[in-house]
């Protein structure tokens, strides 16, 4: 029979995108501010938002790691640099919290005061302890070095006496002492006087600041990393000090990629979520890799992104979504699913976790951020943020990141550069999702995400009705101003 769908077509399937469905309202024994909201963001860590950052430059760096991390949700780190400056960024996020610092800035007495103002101002601290070899000998604080000279000596000016405490001492304790000698550093050092670690009253109160923060089992924030499965050598530069590598390519379902993430898991101790993949098939490949964490899946749907428009090639993040959860359900895998790309609001975030994924990944709602690095402009009286994709011509002309497009196709760009509304703090931004989500959880009558995975129902649109799920029939404000409307 001849038609639309004959010949190889008779094998084509709907893909459908988040604007093809809705969520059907089901029947609610919870209210949404008790919805949970908790979730597994890899094999080993987990999160409570369901809300990672994009490895994109104009997306996540340190600042906006820590701040994600400290609502409870999770950064990976870009690539599109030098390895030290992503290991850099890495060490940043890990020393912006801590129960206890491990890797202490310290200075020698014998170095000058000069350069120990320098360090503090580096590192945006106020104190450092003195240490010769490994041994603690002093405590440099603001106090010490207020009235000192530039050329003296760190020894002339030291606290001396400093009080310490052991390895193994609570956070409770800890107070008690800080407390109690009014002090606001307490080193850890071992039984030959040795420093193993510092304690202080920042870090204390700032987790008393953030209770939702998502951190590891030294209290400090998590955080992700993005890498190429072919770069072993960033992976491991970077393995002691992230939670997660995440890697970074546009078509993980790839037989060099595959390969390659074989051998880069056994090599590094941190959890190791694969992607980006599309298909029921590719979950398959990449289930044959043994001590993965996780995968990111959606190929094609990002707001920056041009792969499907110029290669003809996408596997939108809903459909892919809900056929790595079909493959996955199938193989008896339990590993979190994290949905990237075209992500737009709170409710694109609930139809993602009800088609099976346990976090999503986001770039154009947190460029929009304070926190995002990308440049603020002003533009007819408001303000923007830029945001790039990682394929578009400027971002692939500095070229660490270059190879997450494959090589034939580096010379067709397949992201774009533009503006997005400038929304302020991540805080905010978070806040209002994170509502939202819950309010669509409420409908759909989930009390947490594991139970929208059974309860969700789908309804699909058609393209008529899509437009009735819009406001119509209405002059909205931002139409008859003649700017151009926002979507939030
Ligand atoms: P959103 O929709 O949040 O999507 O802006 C962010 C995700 O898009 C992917 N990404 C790209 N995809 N070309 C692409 O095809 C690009 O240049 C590009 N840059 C980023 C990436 O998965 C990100 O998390």
């Amino acid at each position: 029979m001849k038609g639309f769908f004959t010949g190889k077509l008779k094998e084509a399937g709907v893909v459908l995108t988040f604007q093809d469905v809705v969520l059907l309202p089901g029947l609610s024994e919870v209210e949404p501010s008790q919805v949970d909201v908790r979730t597994r963001v890899s094999r080993n860590y987990k999160l409570n938002i369901p809300f990672v950052s994009s490895p994109m430059d104009t997306v996540t760096e340190s600042e906006m790691a820590i701040a994600l991390a400290r609502e409870g949700g999770l950064g990976v780190l870009h690539r599109n640099c030098p390895v030290e400056k992503q290991v850099e960024m890495a060490k940043k996020v890990k020393r912006a919290e801590a129960t206890v610092i491990r890797e202490v800035i310290t200075v020698e007495p014998g170095q000058k005061v000069e350069e120990a103002l320098r360090l503090m101002e580096q590192h945006n601290i106020s104190g450092l302890p003195v240490v010769e070899g490994e041994k603690l000998v002093g405590i440099l604080t603001g106090r010490d070095v207020r009235f000192a000279r530039p050329e003296q000596k760190v020894s002339e000016v030291m606290t001396k006496q400093v009080i310490t405490a052991k390895e193994g001492i609570t956070i409770e304790e800890a107070i008690q002492i800080l407390h109690a000698h009014r002090i606001e550093k307490l080193p850890i050092v071992d039984e030959q006087g040795k420093l193993r670690g510092l304690i202080t009253f920042k870090d204390i109160s700032l987790k008393g600041k953030y209770p939702q923060a998502a951190r590891d089992a030294q209290g400090q924030l998590l955080c992700a990393a993005a890498i190429s499965p072919a770069d072993l050598e960033r992976a491991k530069r970077l393995d002691p000090y992230v939670d997660i590598l995440v890697t970074d390519v546009a078509h993980f379902h790839n037989r060099n990629m595959l390969e390659a993430t074989k051998k880069l898991v056994k090599e590094v101790s941190a959890d190791v979520v694969v992607g980006n993949i599309g298909t029921y098939e590719a979950a398959e490949d990449a289930l044959q890799i043994e001590g993965i964490a996780g995968f990111r899946v959606g190929v094609g749907s990002g707001s920056i992104c041009v792969t499907t428009e110029n290669l003809g090639v996408g596997a939108p993040t809903l459909y892919a979504t809900a056929s790595v959860a079909d493959a996955l359900k199938n193989y008896g895998c339990d590993l979190p699913i994290i949905a990237d790309g075209g992500i737009r609001n709170a409710g694109d975030i609930a139809l993602a976790l009800a088609a099976g994924a346990s976090a999503v990944m986001m770039g154009n709602l947190f460029a929009r951020c304070k926190e995002a690095p990308g440049s603020l402009m002003a533009i007819g009286g408001r303000y923007y943020k830029q945001y790039r994709g990682m394929g578009s011509p400027s971002a692939m002309a500095q070229r660490y990141a270059a190879d997450r497009y494959s090589a034939p196709s580096k010379e067709i760009a397949e992201g774009v550069e533009g503006w997005v509304p400038y929304k302020g703090e991540v805080s905010s931004v978070v806040k209002e999702l994170v509502a939202g989500l819950r309010a669509a959880m409420g409908y759909a009558g989930a009390k947490n995400i594991p139970e929208l995975w059974e309860k969700a129902k789908f309804g699909y649109l058609t393209q008529v009705g899509t437009q009735e799920t819009r406001p119509h029939d209405v002059l909205l404000p931002s139409e008859s101003w003649g700017l151009p409307p926002y979507t939030f």
